[in-house]
Parts: C-alpha cells; structure tokens; sequence
C-alpha cells in the first residue's frame, strides 16, 4: 500500500513513523512536510488549502490511500476531491467536518445524538449578546465565548472579565456569522480519538495536553505544548464510556442525517463534577496527543486507515497497544505564540535522536541551503519519549530536550508531572 500524508507538523511526523513501522505499507510521501520528515521520506510541494492540487497529487503519485492531517483542507473539501479522484481517503467530507468547522452545527448534532455537552446559546446578531451572556453568569464562574468556525486555536476566550467577553463575541461576529457563548465546565480535560469508517467506531488511547504556554498552566494559549499518555487518574472504563456515550452515538446521528464521518473524530472532554462533557470535537488528530498515542501503537497505522477509509472496520483487527507510557515536549520558537521568531539553526538534533526511547518528531523545521535545519515556524520539534512509567518517560524525554539547541527557545518542564507523581 503506498500512502501520502498531507501536513507539515510533528502531527504528521508522527503519523509517518508509525506508518513506516508497518510492513503492509510499501510507499510513503509526505506534501509538503519538513525537514525532519523529509529526512524520513519523499517530500513533494503542495499548497495544503488547495483541494483540487491534494486531490492532482494523489493522482500524479498514484497512491492507494490520501491522509489528511490539518482541518482547513479537510472543511474545505480536500476529502471529497479525492474520492471524487477515485483515490481512498482517511479523512471526512466538508459536510462531515463542520463538526470541527462549526461549532454552532456540533452542538445541534450532539443535541440529537444526546450526548453530554456544555449547555450553549448561539448568537447571530449583536443585540443577542448580552443576553446569552446573563444567562451563564454564575458567582466565580468565567465566560466561554466560542468563535463558530476554524478560528487555529485563537478562537476560545475563557474570562471573568464581562468586557473582554462582550469585546471577543462582537469580534467574532464581525469576522463571520456565529458566536457560541457556553457554560463554564470545571475539571481536567481528557483527548480521545476514534478511527471511524462512517458506522464502526475504534477507539484509541487517551490523552492529554497542555495548552497553556509556560508551566502551572501559565501564559497564553498555543496549539499545544506537550502531552502524555496513558492517564494513570483517569476511570478504567474511559474509553469505554465515551466510546458508548459520546462517540458511537455522533457517528450514528451522522450516519443518519446522511452525512457519514470518516476518518478520525477527536473528542475532547472535561472531566467535570457532574459527569463527563464534551469541549468540541475535532475532524482529524491532535496535535501534540497524536505525538503519544502512535508512539503506544503496536499494530498497522496503514491498515487501520485503509479499512476505515473503505469501510471495512467491522473486520479489521482491534489495535494493539503497547503498555509503556509516552511523554511529549514542544520545543517553541523565541516570541510563541504571539510572534515566533524563525530562521535559527538548530543543534544537537543527532545526539537527542540516539537517546534511549526518544523519536524527535519535526513541526516548524526546514532544510537550509548549507545542511543544517532551522526553526521555520512557532512549534519548532516535539521530543517524544516512551518508557515503562511516565516518570521514566518524561525522564528520556528531558534528556533529550536539554540535548538540543535552539537560542531563545522555550519549553514546559512540568509536562505529565503531576500525573507521573500520582503513578
Ligand atoms: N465550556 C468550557 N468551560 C471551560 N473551559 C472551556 C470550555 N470550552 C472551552 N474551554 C477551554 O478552552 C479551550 C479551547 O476550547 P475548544 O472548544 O477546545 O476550542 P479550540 O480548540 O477550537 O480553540 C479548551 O481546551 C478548554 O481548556
Ligand atoms: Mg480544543
């Protein structure tokens, strides 16, 4: 089977290791990828918003399988290209990824399908806004003002601050149609993934991340700066749970409206006082968790994808996970997430690579004229670790973060420490 990856991240990295490491794939070519994975495989240029240029690609490579990594090409329609081209897809439709493009569209699936959610108004005008807001005003409790589309992870504000909230809502009408203002969810939050083939639903393992630029949950948000998982605090039946409550029960009412999900539905959930809620859901995987859960991944990635692709899951083989445990650090660029700044070589690559467990896996990378890689964008490496307990794995994954050089860079130490000290 011979596979092309779309994306540049360490999402995509990822998903190219596990790949390589299953021997019913035969080819593999990343567009457009970056240094560290054009280290691993071809590279091909792609414009990653241009549908028709994924779906001419797969074409021109002759490739059985077409992975979609990032959302905007997914909610632009990438995926109905490329069938259209004949060409499987491991990916969801336009109409099937406004579960992640619209906010607004997820909360009225999940309220047919009758899964747990944050309660949530949507406003359309402006005169509509403090209004919804009064209703979630609870003593001690912030504002959740959603934008309702793809908004790359700036779209959320969390705030006491009644303005800010007011300020964020007309900005967001401003700038398109929806603003979804929600209840406040108290408790940690929780990341699983399903590989779906539009009926079958196959869970994978939990995750979680930190979103949060500096330690203690300190700083702004970004798109992620590490994550671990197993999650030693978690219930036993987690997977399970959300499996029967929240995720087979969006694929049936997505089956029935007509509009199948294929590919990779993330559901991220707080693990509230009252039960589990979902946060929102996402059209494809996360960006670091993806980094963790295919480092536990024993059996095929490839196979897996295709039988979902086709609509072959039923019989597919469950995954097989590893029980070791894996931790991932982002190294960041000087400035992220407000102002990254790029073009700084970057050392000690090889000797972090020969640490025990340790895959570093490439984001914002790029090959220089003279050899050497540089940072090309904000999340710049995503050092990733397996071990037999998380201790052990942040342990190799910090060995290697303090191997590599990148002036005025920054990372979290307290990655998967709390979980770790609880193990
Ligand atoms: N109802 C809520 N209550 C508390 N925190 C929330 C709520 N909704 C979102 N958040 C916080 O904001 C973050 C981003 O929100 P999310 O809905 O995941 O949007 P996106 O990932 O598209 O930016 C979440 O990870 C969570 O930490
Ligand atoms: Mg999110």
């Amino acid at each position: 089977m011979k596979v092309l990856i779309v994306g540049s991240g360490a999402r995509e990295h990822a998903i190219v290791r596990a790949l390589m490491r299953d021997e019913n794939v035969t080819g593999i070519e990343c567009a457009p990828g970056n240094a560290g994975i054009a280290g691993d495989v071809t590279t091909l240029p792609l414009d990653v918003t241009d549908t028709q240029a994924i779906a001419a690609l797969a074409l021109e490579r002759g490739v059985d399988l077409v992975v979609i990594g990032p959302e905007a090409p997914l909610v632009a329609g990438a995926a109905d290209a490329i069938r259209a081209a004949g060409i499987a897809c491991f990916g969801p439709s336009a109409q099937a990824a406004r579960l992640e493009g619209s906010k607004a569209f997820a909360k009225e699936v999940m309220a047919e399908a009758g899964v747990p959610t944050a309660m949530a108004l949507v406003c359309t005008d402006g005169d509509q806004i403090d209004g919804a807001l009064d209703t979630f005003t609870r003593p001690g409790t912030p504002y959740v003002v959603k934008d309702d589309g793809l908004a790359g992870g700036k779209g959320v504000v969390v705030t006491d601050d009644r303005a800010v909230a007011v300020a964020h809502a007309r900005a967001c009408l401003a700038g398109g149609s929806a603003v979804v203002m929600e209840e406040f969810l108290d408790g940690p939050e929780v990341s699983l993934f399903a590989i779906t083939d539009g009926t079958c639903v196959v869970p994978l393992q939990p995750a979680q991340d930190f979103k949060r630029a500096h330690d203690d949950d300190a700083g702004p948000n970004t798109g992620g700066m590490g994550a671990y998982s197993p999650l030693p605090w978690a219930p036993a039946d987690v997977v399970d749970d959300v499996t029967a409550r929240v995720l087979q029960p969006m694929i049936d009412a997505m089956a029935a409206r007509g509009t199948p999900f294929v590919g990779l539905l993330y559901a991220g959930l707080a693990m509230t006082s009252r039960g589990i809620r979902v946060v929102e859901f996402n059209a494809r995987f996360g960006d670091p968790e993806t980094q963790v859960v295919l480092a536990r991944l024993q059996s095929g990635l490839g196979g897996l994808m295709m039988a979902a692709a086709t609509g072959h899951l039923e019989t597919h083989p469950a995954p097989v996970w590893s029980s070791d445990a894996a931790v991932t650090v982002v190294i960041a660029a000087q400035g992220y997430p407000e102002s990254p700044r790029t073009g700084d070589v970057i050392a000690g690559l090889g000797d972090a690579a020969a640490s025990a467990g340790v895959d570093i896996l490439h984001a914002g990378t790029r090959v220089q004229d003279d050899g050497s890689i540089a940072a090309s964008g904000g999340r710049v490496l995503s050092v990733t670790a397996v071990g037999d307990t998380l201790h052990q794995a942040r342990e190799r994954a910090y060995t290697a973060v303090d191997l590599i050089i990148l002036e005025g860079s920054h990372h979290r130490r307290d990655i998967a420490l709390a979980a770790a000290t609880q193990e």
